[in-house]
This record gives C-alpha cells, sequence and structure tokens, in this order.
C-alpha cells in the first residue's frame, strides 16, 4: 500500500461523510505494520458539539477491531484549500494507539496541491498517554 493508495482510501471514506451541518467531509485512513488500512469519515450530529472527527471514527472501527499498535502512517482529506491537520482531541486519540505500539506515525495532511508529512510527535509534543500513568 502506497502513501498515494493510503491518501486515496481517506478521500473514498471521505463520500460517506456525514456532515450536513458543516457541510466539511473529512477522511482518515490508517496505515498498520501488517498492512491493513482501517478508514474513517466525520459523523455529525444535530446536536453539533457530538460530531465524531474522521480520525476518531478511524481509530475507534481499528480498536474495537483488536488493534492497539503497529500504526505507521495516517492521511486526512479534506475539502479545504489547505493540507487538514488532525484537531486537538484526534491528536490525542490517535496518540493513544501510537503510544499503545510505541510507533510514532507519520501524518499525511492532504491538501488539493501539497501533502504535508508531519510526525504525531510533532502534532502532539510531550504527549500524555498511557505511558504516563505506567
Ligand atoms: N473534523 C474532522 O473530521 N477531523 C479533524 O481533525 C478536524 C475536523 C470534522 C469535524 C466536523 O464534522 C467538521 O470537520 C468541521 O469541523
Amino acid at each position: 500500500m502506497t502513501d498515494q493508495e493510503l491518501i486515496d482510501a481517506a478521500r473514498q471514506a471521505a463520500q460517506h461523510s456525514y456532515s450536513p451541518y458543516s457541510k466539511f467531509p473529512v477522511g482518515a485512513a490508517l496505515r498498520f505494520a501488517d498492512g491493513s488500512i482501517v478508514t474513517g469519515t466525520n459523523i455529525e450530529n444535530a446536536s453539533y458539539g457530538l460530531a465524531l472527527c474522521a480520525e476518531t471514527v478511524a481509530v475507534s472501527k481499528a480498536m474495537a477491531d483488536g488493534a492497539r499498535g503497529g500504526l505507521e502512517a495516517v492521511a486526512v482529506t479534506g475539502p479545504g484549500t489547505d493540507p487538514i491537520t488532525p484537531c486537538g482531541r484526534c491528536r490525542q486519540v490517535l496518540n493513544e494507539l501510537a503510544q499503545l505500539g510505541g510507533t510514532d506515525p507519520e501524518i499525511l495532511c492532504v491538501g488539493p496541491d501539497e501533502v504535508r508529512r508531519l510526525r504525531l510527535s510533532d502534532l502532539l509534543p510531550h504527549a500524555f498517554g498511557p505511558a504516563s500513568l505506567a
């Protein structure tokens, strides 16, 4: 699975976005060490504050299926004119899964003209995670 295929998977996931309020469809695709891909998209709610972000949905799907590490890369796509970076809550949610497996995944923040590549540790330095509770 190439980075381009991961980005395509995120874009594909965004086609199932339920975002009638923001009209801002986001897609996320997680790549694991075993080559598997798990995708997510944002799911909004009439009670606006209950919106679930694409990355959080993807991590939830993966963990519900047993993932506890091995997170190597994440692609995030959005409709805007700039590369989309994960929100603060999603950084923390991604960090939980990453830290469980001792990885620092590359986050591919996808825009129309550019893919910004950042490590999760750059997006969330000095993170609080499972290791902090040890
Ligand atoms: N959103 C995501 O899905 N991921 C992010 O990292 C940022 C924001 C969603 C939430 C909401 O449905 C819409 O984008 C507008 O904020």
